[in-house]
């Protein structure tokens, strides 16, 4: 592993994989489901080996994953970026309880289920004044790795974001039997094939597999696609 210089950036490359640079971390991110099933947290895996710059494969068919080895052009990959570039809080639906706020953009949604346990956060943002139901919901919030959902204090309508160390993730979805997203944290910047810069945001998930029809981001199509690749 190298060790990093120069500021962590992503690009997505014209129907090829993310280049990465900045010696950008990355390790296993497994969900880890109660007895129940819901997701309850993330297990983070060893780091793996990178250089300081680093093509991470998008087309889902790389044999060296989740680094690219070329296939993208033997596949003919479509990695065409169709995802809104309007920001994040023009997309959102608000909901709105007694002392935070959810935001909601549902086209993020990368399936992970975070959301789910203990009434749904939706339900306990109208709770946000018990404080047992505002910790919940706050970690449920902040669990969810594609930044649908972000919570904002109501009174200073600041964003209650876990600080996270620009790092990638390689999702594993155990419960649904597949490999997930990217999960780019730490407010990486990500620039598009033609040069736009997305907004930065704390927490990303980028679709790794190749079928999601919201390109970068992930739209939840690995569970349809059933892909399995980080061993
Ligand atoms: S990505 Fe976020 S909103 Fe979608 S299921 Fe997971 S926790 Fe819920
Ligand atoms: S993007 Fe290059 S092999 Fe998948």
């Amino acid at each position: 592993m190298s060790k990093p210089d120069g500021k962590p950036s992503i690009t997505v490359t014209k129907n090829g994989p993310y280049l990465v640079t900045g010696g950008v971390p990355i390790a296993k991110q497994t969900i880890v489901t109660d007895r129940e099933g819901g997701s309850q947290e993330w297990r983070e895996g060893e780091p793996l080996p990178h250089k300081e710059s680093y093509a991470l494969c998008r087309c889902g068919h790389s044999n060296t994953k989740p680094f690219c080895d070329g296939t993208h052009q033997k596949v003919h990959f479509d990695g065409t970026e169709t995802a809104s570039r309007d920001k994040y809080r023009e997309q959102a639906q608000a909901f709105e309880g007694p002392t935070l706020m959810l935001s909601d953009v549902e086209s993020l949604c990368a399936g992970a289920r975070f959301c789910d346990p203990n009434g749904g956060v939706w339900s306990q943002a109208e709770r946000s004044d018990d404080p047992q139901v505002r910790r919940n919901f706050l970690r449920q919030v902040n669990n969810c790795p594609s930044g649908r959902l972000v919570a904002w204090e109501r009174v200073s309508g600041k964003a209650v974001e876990h600080a996270r160390p620009a790092s990638i993730g390689l999702v594993e979805d155990p419960a649904e039997g597949v490999s997930g997203p990217y999960w780019v944290r730490g407010g990486i910047p990500l620039v598009a094939e033609d040069g736009f810069a997305y907004e930065v945001r704390n927490r990303m998930t980028l679709c790794r597999c190749g079928a999601s029809s919201n390109k970068p981001f992930c739209d939840g199509s690995h569970v349809t696609v059933k892909i399995r690749d980080s061993g």
